[in-house]
């Protein structure tokens, strides 16, 4: 039998997908022909996530590709690329550098806005960046745009110091993530998740490289898991950044925290 919207979108709804009809739609669109279309519903009726089925994401303001190596882009992440930018406009920043890049949502999110940046994204999954560096391809940031194997932990591989630097860190705490969604469980890497035994291992690795990395009154800018952002504060202020401000997502929870670099003596 041929499948058309309504049938699909009838499986889709029995099987307890949360927006059939956005997803029926999506499928009828994206899949290039009949056989492929029955793959794909397949697929998603056994739960795998409609992106890493379809290879793609939109976030911001464009598709980025993504598949089982990479954290599939969060719209609670955009609120990072909107201070990222509003930050750009008003700061004399020259160079921005992203700690665990992943599909590069954000790092080339930022740069597709400014012509005159430059920008480092690194991550510890070479698999992350290869996807990273096909959609560096797509968005044509090549020549202003470097990708490094590298690990936060040592930062030692980084050619330069930055302007600006961003993180989301994986951020659940380790017992947390066996109860996930299998959406989330199954499909995105560990390695994107995996926020050590309270969730804040990487923000503690992050502050304690930030200040060597960051040019005197550059900025830092973190996502937070929801209830983390007081904890993460303190963590950054340890280090000597001060605290600039909070952004909420559009849930309302704590996001995106920016700091300022104000130590010149560091
Ligand atoms: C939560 S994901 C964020 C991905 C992407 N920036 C986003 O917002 O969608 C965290 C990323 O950090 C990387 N990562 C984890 N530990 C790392 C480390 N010690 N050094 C460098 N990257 C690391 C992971 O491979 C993953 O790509």
């Amino acid at each position: 039998m041929e499948l058309d919207f309504d049938n699909i979108l009838k499986q889709l709804s029995a099987a307890g997908i949360h927006s059939p009809r956005l997803e029926a739609r999506l499928l009828l669109e994206k899949a290039p022909d009949e056989k492929t279309l029955k793959q794909m519903l397949q697929e998603r009726l056994k739960h795998k996530p409609l992106d890493k089925i379809l290879g793609q994401k939109e976030f911001y303001k464009y598709a980025f590709k993504v598949n089982t190596d990479v954290l599939s882009p969060r719209p609670d992440t955009e609120t990072l690329v909107e201070a990222a930018i509003e930050i750009i406009k008003n700061q004399n920043i020259q160079n921005v550098l992203e700690l665990g890049v992943g599909s590069g949502c954000i790092l080339l999110s930022v740069l597709a806005e400014f012509a005159h940046l430059k920008g480092v994204g690194i991550d510890i999954s070479k698999p992350a960046l290869r996807v990273a560096a096909e959609n560096v391809a797509s968005l044509k940031l090549e020549e202003r745009c470097q990708l490094l194997e590298a690990d936060w932990t040592t930062g030692s591989q980084l050619p330069e110091k930055f302007d600006l630097v961003i993180s989301n860190p994986p951020y659940i705490p380790t017992a947390e993530i066996s109860l996930l969604d299998s959406e989330v469980r199954c499909y995105d890497p560990q390695i994107a998740l995996d926020g050590g035994k309270d969730g804040l291992m990487c923000y503690r690795q992050i502050s304690s490289l930030a200040p060597k990395i960051i040019n005197d009154a550059g900025f830092l800018i973190l996502e937070a898991g929801i209830h983390q952002a007081d904890d993460i504060v303190q963590i950054v202020q340890m280090q000597g950044l001060a605290l600039i401000a909070i952004k909420k997502d559009l849930s309302g929870i704590k996001r995106c925290i920016i700091f300022q670099k104000k130590d010149c003596n560091r």
